[in-house]
């Protein structure tokens, strides 16, 4: 796999810890100190499909390619308000693409899911050129009244365009099933043969001590079994590009890897915990900031429901 495009879209409204205390109790200095977010992003008058199509049309743009090239969209995501059909099939409207289209639903890991299925197309020689985006409205998943979630969430999406080439050096994946920590059911219709009391609610359920510990010491132990399969050392990676959650879960995995600070960039201050999409934008950002140069060593690696990890080793 070569990456040979990337983009991002976000939505426009800024929404800052302080706006957040007209909802419920919380402080600018609670949000900063737990989570290092600063501001988010919340759709207002868009939609998903909008900003996926955006960032889509940015990757294509950047690869240099047509939509009419693409062979397959692999995208990542579960917040889409439509249970069926995919975003990806939709997408693939809206971009005027004509393959086939797959939806992977793997939370907020789902971005590292989706690169190594690509790889594997292109591998098998089922594809020469994929589109794979991850977006995500994650904000429509909290219950507003709910403090303890509402603060760490914003909306965005991501792509990049893949063909065949030797930059995806290994990925590892493992999922640890343990469904308690974070679940969100949907919601069913009630049928006249239910049974009185099976009425499922569908907040969002989250144990943010587990998530935290489970996040830190998943992706650090996976990261450094990968560095070691392939003979590499942390000072050999260019970026850490890490699920953009929480600042302390970074730091976390940072200090667990011995890495430099400035190896382990963050957006998370500015869009907070944008789900599957968030490593795919913060790549987006430092490609177009022109901080990555071809050749440079990347690392991706997420975490989430499930228990589920993911990270891989991309030569760019
Ligand atoms: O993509 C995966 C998504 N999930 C995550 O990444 C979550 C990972 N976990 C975390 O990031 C952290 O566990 C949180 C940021 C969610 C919470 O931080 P914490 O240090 O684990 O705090 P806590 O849950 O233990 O809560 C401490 C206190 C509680 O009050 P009491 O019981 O000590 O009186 C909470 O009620 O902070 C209170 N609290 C808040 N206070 C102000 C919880 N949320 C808020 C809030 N504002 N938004």
């Amino acid at each position: 796999m070569k990456i040979i495009g990337t983009g991002s879209a976000l939505p426009k409204k800024v929404v800052t810890n302080d706006m957040l205390k007209e909802f419920f109790d919380t402080s600018d200095e609670w949000i900063r100190t737990r989570t290092g977010i600063e501001t988010r992003r919340i759709m207002t008058d868009e939609c998903l499909l909008d900003l996926a199509t955006t960032a889509c049309k940015r990757a294509i743009e950047a690869a240099g390619i047509c939509p009419e090239e693409l062979d397959y969209i692999v995208c990542s995501n579960v917040s889409n308000n439509y249970v069926y059909p995919t975003l990806s099939s939709m997408v693939q409207g809206a971009i005027g693409a004509t393959c086939p289209c797959i939806d992977l639903r793997n939370a907020c890991a789902g971005y590292v899911y989706a690169l190594d299925v690509a790889d594997m197309y292109l591998q098998t020689r089922r594809a020469n050129k994929i589109l794979v985006l991850a977006a995500e409205e994650p904000t429509r998943f909290c219950h507003w009244e709910q403090r303890e979630t509402s603060v760490l969430f914003g909306d965005g999406a991501g792509a990049v365009v893949v063909e065949k080439g030797d930059g995806f050096l290994g990925s590892k994946m493992t999922t640890v099933s343990n469904t308690e920590v974070l679940y969100q059911r949907k919601r069913l219709e009630s049928t006249p043969f239910e049974v009185e009391g099976t009425y499922i609610d569908h907040i969002m359920v989250m144990n943010g001590r587990e998530v935290f510990r489970m996040a830190v010491s998943g992706c650090s132990s996976e990261i450094s079994h990968l560095l070691q399969d392939h003979n590499l050392k942390t000072s050999d990676i260019k970026y850490f590009i890490l699920h953009q959650a929480n600042m302390r879960i970074i730091s976390g995995i940072q200090q667990h890897l011995d890495a430099k600070t400035e190896q382990c960039p963050t957006t998370v201050q500015k869009y907070g915990n944008t789900s599957s999409a968030s490593m795919v934008i913060l790549f987006d950002e430092l490609v177009r900031a022109n901080k990555i140069q071809r050749g440079d060593l990347l690392v991706f690696s997420g975490f989430g429901a499930g228990f589920t990890t993911g990270s891989c080793i991309v030569r760019y």
